[in-house]
């Protein structure tokens, strides 16, 4: 029989239906989700756009062809209007999440909400509140949860196939360019304008581990961690400002001149190089390092995060997880973790290939997880994660479904919960209790 519609409601069929979507803050990861809708217009349709700088705004509006009238420099003035789309994606600074994540959920947008939900604890629960009050669907981009190793790491956990989990040892290798230009020189260098650093880089691999170990709760928390080496005080001898004036700059791992004027030179106009300025070319990039922030000596000392951090966890039945974060390696954000159960051991240690030893067998299984996501795309961020991250938020308003989202308001305010807890246990010096599940 055909399926009826309700006439009220003239929902199109099921397959047929669009989403719409405004996006707050158009920047990197605001039009790496907003490509989606490039790909399959059928699917999605950015139909409005709201940030502070005048070129992204043009940009936006010229690959999407919004309306005039949908376009604003600010998102309050565009939360002004009445809702005009299912859902938002919300991928403003960290410090401006909250406010256009109440105020979507009030006027009755779906949100995708970039990580981290807030800066506070509070203002995570207050997001999570407002959106199940408003009952509008929220996604919190954990990209790591659609990464396809870290996914089927879940899938072997689930299966038995080591037995029950002991311990799980993660390592996040930030990279030690990478570290430099996003942490010391970059938006996250500074806690005030942004966040502590287990939060800004690390939200994701705790929301790992307690995805991993779940169903059991993180009952206590350790941590230990510093800035360690980008301080004034290890500024080398006869260093300049900058390093388009610095006598030594060719001795400096962490040089900006080799950083983005040898990667514009050399055509790479991608990522660092397109963040610190709108249209890369060797003239822009020069003068970015004379006037602005990612120009200066990372021996300045305007910056105050943590460039290595340790977190050890007890969960329920005395299961433990440590977690590792540290800017000084060679490999930039390969996650590596090894996971001990009492039948097996899992080792990921980035690239293709999953490793499982059978104790029984005493053999070791290769698996290559990659075959799950067969999509061609050029959302390729975090190994095609981010594709995957935006399909499934997507997919979830299209059905008007939100248990299909992988990183829902609950599971995703406990792993927040348990990175300040781990920050807190941090600076307080002191071993912290989680408190039992809060209320919604
Ligand atoms: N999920 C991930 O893996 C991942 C990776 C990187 C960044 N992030 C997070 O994504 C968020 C955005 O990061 P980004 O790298 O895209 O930053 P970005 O600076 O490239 O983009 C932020 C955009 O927000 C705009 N903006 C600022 N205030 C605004 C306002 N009041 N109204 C409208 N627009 C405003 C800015 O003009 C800018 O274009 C941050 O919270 C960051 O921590 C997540």
């Amino acid at each position: 029989m055909a399926e009826s519609m309700n006439e009220d409601n003239a929902e199109p069929p099921r397959e047929a239906k669009l989403v719409t979507a405004i996006v707050i803050g158009a920047g990197n990861r605001g039009q790496t989700y907003s490509g989606y809708a490039l790909e399959f217009p059928d699917k999605l349709k950015i139909v409005g756009v709201a940030d502070k700088r005048k070129f992204v705004r043009t940009h936006m509006q010229k690959i999407f062809d919004i309306p005039s009238e949908n376009v604003f420099e600010d998102w309050s003035d565009l939360l002004e209007q009445n809702k005009f789309a299912n859902a938002a994606i919300i991928a403003t600074p960290d410090r401006h999440h909250l406010e256009p994540a109440l105020a979507c959920a009030a006027k009755g947008y779906h949100i995708l909400l970039e990580k981290p939900m807030a800066v506070t604890e509070e203002d995570c629960r207050k997001i999570v509140k407002t959106c199940k009050e408003n009952k509008v669907m929220l996604a919190v981009c954990h990209v790591l949860r659609h990464f396809p190793p870290t996914k089927k790491i879940k899938e072997l956990i689930v299966s038995g196939v080591i037995g029950d989990v002991v311990n799980i040892q993660h390592l996040e290798p930030v990279g030690f360019y990478h570290y430099a230009h996003s942490y010391v020189r970059g938006n996250w260098h500074k806690e005030s304008e942004s966040t502590f650093s287990l939060l800004a880089k690390c939200c994701h691999d705790m929301d790992l581990i307690h995805w991993w170990m779940g169903p059991n709760r993180c009952q206590c928390v350790s941590s230990f961690g510093s800035l360690q080496h980008f301080r004034r005080e290890n500024k080398p001898e006869g260093a300049g400002s900058r390093c388009v004036d610095c006598d030594i700059e060719q001795q400096c791992a962490y040089s900006a001149k080799k950083l983005y004027l040898g990667n514009v030179l050399r055509g790479n106009v991608g990522w660092p190089v397109s963040i610190i300025t709108d249209v890369p070319t060797p003239d822009s990039v020069r003068e970015a390092l004379e006037t602005g922030p990612y120009g200066k000596c990372v021996y300045e000392g305007e910056n105050d995060v943590c460039d290595n951090q340790v977190v050890n966890m007890l969960f329920d039945g005395g299961r433990t997880a440590t977690l590792t974060m540290v800017a000084f390696t060679e490999k930039i954000c390969e996650r590596q973790v090894r996971i001990f159960g009492t039948k097996g051991e899992i080792t990921y240690s980035g690239g293709t290939s999953i490793h499982v030893y059978d104790f029984l067998t005493r053999l070791t299984k290769e698996i290559y997880p990659w075959s799950i996501t067969p999509v061609r795309t050029r959302l390729t961020g975090h190994g095609c994660a981010d594709f995957l991250l935006i399909q499934n938020f997507v997919e979830a308003i299209a059905n008007d479904d939100p248990s299909l989202i992988t990183t829902g308001p609950e599971d995703t305010l406990e792993s927040h919960l348990l990175t300040f807890a781990a920050e807190r246990a941090r600076r307080q010096n002191r071993v912290v209790t989680i408190e039992p599940p809060m209320e919604w």
